[in-house]
């Protein structure tokens, strides 16, 4: 029977691949030797590591698999980009042979091939999508209610965005540059932040640029982490006291030695299935280390809403044409279905407390 959806997924970790494979080679064996696990793995070709069912807040509900296109965590960079588009590529092909109407490309999947599914073998009826529109609308609406639970006030704030110039990146300044005072926009190339710059100036907001990221952080007042870093490794320096800082890598931006600086730290672009959603086997607490129940990534979420909305279409396609009317639109879609932003949280577990402590010291 054809696949409502397919995910294209890899890891973060070491410690997740080795919990995927544990998945994969059945229960009551002993655990694979960490040496062992760094060889075999770049061998094993994508396949599924379970299945998915998603279930909307409306009563229908719509499956599919979990692929993982295994490539190696420490192996992300660019130099070993050739190979790494040849899993995801392989990924693809078998999810296409699963037959799978969407494909939410997650991660570096989307990545490595620029958004460009022409990249990808011959699809026939199945359609791919980044899964980025989503991912955008969660970061928005999470920056949205934090402000508003710390009552803060969006007028009068910098915001940086690192990583800026990149599909999310620019998908997030679009939507949030007319909401703040001042936007910083940061990536390493300064001709791609000079366009955005240009486009959002001439929308009426003010912008600048900069590849130093230390130079311009002691001005922000919410920081978005988007940059496509192959580990966490970013360090932000000299934060305003009491900033918000919301972290949606994949692998995760910020460096677990950033410390503690004095700011709300949490991670965006996730989203919770309030009508929920089932792994056979059960792998969700594999998958997904939360804190809180039925949680995802956007990108993953993007491809499972529009199976549940019955449109199989490429919504997020290429780099850079993420507008806030297609964010709006894929929200609507995913609240309609019962999937909103997920509660916050870091790798400390919830951030509810810090949210109390900060309302009570804004009273
Ligand atoms: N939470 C989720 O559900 C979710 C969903 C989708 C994507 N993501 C994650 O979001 C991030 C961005 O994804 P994307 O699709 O927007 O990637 P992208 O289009 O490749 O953009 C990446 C951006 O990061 C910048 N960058 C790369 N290295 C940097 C560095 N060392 N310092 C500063 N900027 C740097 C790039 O510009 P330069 O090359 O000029 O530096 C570019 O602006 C990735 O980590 C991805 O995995 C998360």
């Amino acid at each position: 029977m054809p696949l409502d959806f397919a995910l294209i997924a890899h890891q973060e970790s070491w410690k997740a691949a080795a919990d995927v494979l544990s998945v994969l080679r059945g229960p009551g064996l002993p655990p694979i030797l960490d040496l062992d696990l760094r060889e075999l793995f770049a061998w094993i070709p994508p396949r599924t590591v379970c299945r998915v069912e998603l279930t909307s807040s409306l009563g229908h509900s719509v499956q599919g698999v979990y692929i993982d296109a295994f490539i190696p965590p420490d192996r992300l960079g660019y130099e070993f980009r050739q190979e790494n588009i040849a899993r995801v590529r392989a990924a693809a092909a078998y999810a296409i042979k699963e037959g799978a109407k969407i494909v939410s490309l997650g991660g570096f999947s989307s990545i490595l091939i620029e958004g460009d599914s022409a990249l990808l073998p011959d699809a026939g009826d199945t359609v791919f999508t980044t899964g980025n529109t989503l991912t955008v609308s969660l970061i928005v609406q999470g920056i949205l209610a934090m402000c508003a639970a710390q009552g803060r006030e969006l007028r009068e704030a910098t915001l940086l965005i690192v990583g800026a110039s990149g599909d999310v990146g620019s998908g997030c300044a679009r939507c949030l540059a007319p909401l703040v005072k001042r936007v910083v926009l940061n990536a390493r190339a300064l001709d791609r932040l000079n366009t955005l710059a240009g486009e959002l100036r001439s929308g009426g907001a003010e912008v600048e640029v900069s590849v130093d990221l230390q130079q311009l952080s002691n001005q922000a007042d919410i920081v978005i982490c988007v940059a496509s870093l192959e580990s966490p490794s970013l360090l932000l320096k000299q934060l305003r006291p009491n900033a918000i800082v919301c972290d949606a890598g994949y692998p995760k931006n910020l460096s677990p030695a950033a410390g503690d600086e004095d700011c709300t730290l949490f991670f965006g672009g996730l989203g919770q299935v309030t009508g929920g959603m089932r792994f056979e086997p059960d792998v969700h607490r594999v998958l997904h280390h939360h804190p809180f129940p039925n949680i995802a990534q956007g990108c993953m979420l993007e491809g499972m809403v529009l199976a549940l909305e019955g449109r199989f279409e490429p919504f997020s396609h290429g780099r850079g044409f993420i507008t806030p009317e297609r964010v709006h639109e894929m929200g609507a879609i995913a609240a309609r279905h019962g999937v909103q932003l997920a509660p916050f949280h870091n790798a400390n577990g919830a951030v509810q407390e810090a949210l109390h402590t900060t309302q009570e010291q804004t009273r």
